[in-house]
């Protein structure tokens, strides 16, 4: 692994009697691409509520780039460096897609020690820099045509994408993405393969991605962790997650994912 940019240590969330997450210790290295994957109710969502400060660990420990960033709150995190998508669409569904990149945009000052000492947030960022970028993710993203769309009026496929954008918006150094192939059809799945790719090799940038898409997972994954009732019982590269007696027992094996 290359220098560390984020490590959960210890990490246990419990809602009630139910133990979400078990002493659950990774990390990812900058510039990684890692998987976080598991069967449902494994815990990986919870994992990333936990780390993204939108609930705090039970117990445990998130360092990111050196910091100790447990419990939040999420606008911290974000401006901290670091942005996630959700499991569903994660956009603002009556406005237009590029006022939603430009929300994206403002959440990189909102949580900022300005914004709380002035109670305000539009100010801080340049007015001439904002049509600019928001053109340049639009761009990236291929959703031009529809900038001026309600966010909600558009496919699935292409409000997910959305998703990312708004997310790639906050400038993250780290962006974790709650299964963001999950109802998107063949081609649409190829071209995020493609985009992720693009987004760490160009930009550098880490991603830790939580899928069902075996194949995409392999296909992207340098390392992969994986969860099975809160625990993590294996780490590993593809090849020898694929191969694991008891991954292949907890998950793949299942009929879902035998074709992985
Ligand atoms: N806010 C909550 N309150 C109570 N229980 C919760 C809450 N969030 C998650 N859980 C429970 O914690 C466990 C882990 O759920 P989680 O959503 O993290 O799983 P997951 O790995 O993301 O599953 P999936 O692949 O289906 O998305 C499940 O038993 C779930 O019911
Ligand atoms: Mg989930």
């Amino acid at each position: 692994m290359t220098i560390e940019l984020l490590r959960v240590e210890g990490l246990c969330r419990n809602f009630g009697g139910l133990a979400a997450l078990r002493n659950v210790s990774f990390s990812v290295g900058k510039g990684e691409l890692v998987g976080l994957i598991g069967p449902n109710g494994a815990g990986k969502t919870t994992c990333f509520n936990v780390v993204s400060g939108t609930m705090p660990p039970s117990s445990g420990k998130i360092i990111f780039d050196g910091k100790d960033i447990s419990g939040g709150p999420p606008s911290r995190v974000v401006v901290s460096g670091l942005a996630r998508t959700f499991q569903s669409t994660s956009t603002y569904p009556g406005v237009s897609v590029a006022e939603n990149v430009y929300r994206g945009l403002l959440s990189r000052v909102r949580g900022t020690t300005m914004a709380r000492l002035t109670g305000r947030h539009e100010h801080l960022i340049d007015p001439g820099q904002v049509d600019a970028e928001v053109n340049a993710l639009l761009e990236m993203f291929d959703l031009q045509q529809w900038r001026d769309s309600a966010a909600g009026s558009l496919a699935y496929g292409l409000q997910k994408k959305l998703g990312i954008a708004i997310a790639m918006a906050t400038r993250p150094s780290i962006l974790l993405l709650d299964e963001p192939a999950a109802g998107l059809n063949h081609e649409e799945c190829n071209e995020l393969g493609r985009l992720l790719r693009e987004l760490q090799q160009r930009q550098g940038l880490t991603i830790l991605l939580v899928e069902h898409h075996m194949a995409l997972v392999m296909e992207l994954c340098e390392r992969i962790v994986v969860l099975v009732q809160g625990e993590k019982i294996a780490e590993g590269t593809p090849a020898e997650i694929r191969e694991n007696p008891a991954v292949i027992e907890a998950y793949l094996g299942a009929p879902d994912y035998a074709h992985a």
